[in-house]
């Protein structure tokens, strides 16, 4: 039976520059390297968990645009379902202003665009394709009202919600935590949603714990090259990254949701997910760009990918 994933997110148009550094503020320095990519958060997450073996339906807006096009020939081509990815007059697809530097670190500016118009309405024409899913994927790209919309009917439908609060914004909506069966933030969004230093597994799980204590159900804190912990009421466990030599870490946290989603949705728990989903978003930091360094399930090994 096909592994059924539903991602309600964002779809951007990527600009990336690379540089030595990250510029300072009122500075104008020179790129190495520009590069467009199919980037946004949701649409990362969906190609993500395809590439893996997932059967992915995106819903989502983009713009009347070349951009937009663009997207949804793209999305037809990793074989995600489009069905609940609408066009949408008047507005632009969304973008992101990446600059990435020497060491892969990054700064992200993103433009909403049509991610910011997706409706409690988009939500409900797709509310079969959420029921019929193993797991819903939402992130913090598009309105809460959206978000907030499809995880109820996931809740009601008994279908897990992996929940990324990225980006962080204003925080996450109280009643959001209890809808969330898997919150996976990263480090700084877990310290900025905690208020609580957030740098070593020791700290992530006093992060962790307080985010149990407002209802999600599981917390996995990504780490960045320290890995991640995950944290459930009846046990915790810091799961290390492999040593590799960083490129480019953008994408990297979405490289890490779509697998753990896609492991979790074909029936793992969440520790064996998330052991294989870090060695999947490990691959991604050591190359160039969002999905164009996103491995396929063909080129990964036994260990990583099977049951
Ligand atoms: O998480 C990386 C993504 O964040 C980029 O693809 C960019 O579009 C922003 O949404
Ligand atoms: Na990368």
């Amino acid at each position: 039976p096909p592994i059924n994933i539903c991602v309600v997110g964002s779809v951007n148009l990527d600009l990336n520059s690379y540089t030595d550094r990250l510029p300072a503020a009122g500075e104008t320095i020179h790129a190495r390297r520009f590069t467009t990519g199919h980037g946004g958060k949701g649409a990362n997450q969906a190609v993500m968990a395809a590439r893996l073996g997932g059967a992915v339906a995106l819903v989502a807006r983009v713009g009347q645009d070349l951009f937009g096009r663009d997207a949804l020939d793209h999305f037809r081509a990793e074989g995600i379902s489009t069905t609940h990815v609408t066009p949408t007059e008047g507005a632009s697809t969304g973008t992101a202003v990446i600059t990435v530097d020497a060491t892969g670190r990054n700064t992200i500016v993103v433009s909403a665009g049509a991610n910011g118009l997706l409706s409690v309405a988009d939500v409900e024409a797709a509310r079969s394709t959420i029921e019929s899913a193993r797991v819903l994927v939402c992130q913090q790209e598009v309105p809460s009202e959206a978000n907030r919309t499809a995880m109820r009917i996931a809740e009601q439908a008994g279908v897990p919600v992996v929940f990324n609060p990225a980006p962080v914004g204003a925080g996450v909506p109280a009643e959001a935590y209890p809808l969330a069966s898997v919150l996976c933030p990263n480090e700084h969004e877990a310290a900025l949603l905690t208020g609580l230093p957030v740098r070593t597994p020791d700290e992530a799980r006093t992060a962790g714990m307080e985010l149990l204590g407002r209802g999600a159900r599981t917390v996995v804190v990504t780490l960045g090259a320290q890995g991640c912990l995950v944290v459930t009421r009846e046990r915790v466990e810091a799961i290390p990254a492999p040593d590799v030599e960083a490129v480019d870490t953008t994408g990297a946290g979405d490289a890490f949701i779509g697998s753990l989603a896609f492991f979790l949705a074909r029936g793992e728990d969440v520790f064996s997910a998330a052991r294989r989903a870090t060695q999947v978003a490990a691959i991604s930091v050591q190359r160039p760009g969002t999905q164009t360094s996103f491995p396929r399930v063909a080129e990964l090994s036994a260990s990583i990918v099977d049951a």
